[in-house]
């Protein structure tokens, strides 16, 4: 099973900034181990490509369009990713579901779309905490990988779960609640990878990566500084001995 530490930059820094986290994340992060991507805004790809070009690290989009081309004012299409160099895309993010109002079969057009285009898709799946407090966040994972996978292939997938209530606020899931969720996606989901997403950080990286299932992670706010990311990578080979 592969395993990959993913960086989502989500709308963060100028295009300068993002070149010097990017040139410092070049330098120290070396590692084969996992693969590690960074996802960038759109405006930054080509020239973290550049940065990127000698490095170990990989360069992802955190959304895209499944049209090919044509009148879809403010979208990116995948042959723009590709022209600058992305290998992976994130979709169906919670942020994107719960803001931009993205559906399951919305998302799975883009699924179909990126993986027909070669991509490595990162699908982001997690239950609110309403959802949870009702008791349904397994039936709300369940129907986001079926409708979001729904006649796709696994080859090139990753799951992300990422539970909307861990997101940003600094307090990631526990270790039970990640160690079931996890259980319960690998139970459909075989053959790939399974990251956790939500307030990961160097401090509480080994212990989420001493999960089974858990085979790397989705990173927001922690992966926006370099030596804190590298960190966590390096917590997540130490633990799982890759
Ligand atoms: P934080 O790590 O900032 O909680 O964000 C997680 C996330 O949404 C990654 O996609």
């Amino acid at each position: 099973m592969k395993n990959i530490v993913a960086a989502n930059w989500k709308m963060n820094f100028d295009i300068d900034k993002a070149q010097s986290v990017a040139q410092k994340m070049a330098e120290i992060i070396n590692t084969k181990a996992v693969d590690v991507v960074v996802c960038p805004p759109f405006t930054h790809l080509d020239r973290l490509d550049e940065v990127f070009s000698s490095s170990v690290i990989k360069l992802g989009a955190q959304n895209m369009h499944f049209e090919e081309k044509g009148a879809f004012t403010g979208e990116i299409s995948l042959a723009m990713l590709q022209s600058v160099g992305c290998e992976y895309v994130i979709l169906g993010h919670s942020e994107r579901r719960h803001i931009f109002y993205e559906d399951d079969e919305f998302i799975n057009k883009k699924v179909k779309s990126a993986k027909k285009h070669g991509f490595n898709v990162i699908l982001c799946v997690g239950e609110t905490l309403e959802e949870r407090k009702n008791g349904r966040a397994f039936d709300v994972v369940k129907t986001q990988l079926q409708k979001g996978l729904d006649g796709v292939d696994r080859q090139n997938v990753i799951v992300a779960y990422e539970p909307v209530w861990a997101i940003g606020t600094g307090v990631s899931a526990d270790r039970d609640t990640i160690e079931e969720m996890h259980k319960f996606i690998r139970r459909s989901e075989n053959d790939v990878p399974i990251l956790y997403g939500g307030s990961v950080k160097a401090k509480n990286a080994a212990e989420i990566a001493s999960i089974d299932d858990v085979n790397g992670f989705l990173v927001g706010s922690a992966s926006l500084d370099a030596d804190e990311f590298k960190k966590i990578i390096d917590e997540f080979i130490k633990t799982k001995g890759v």
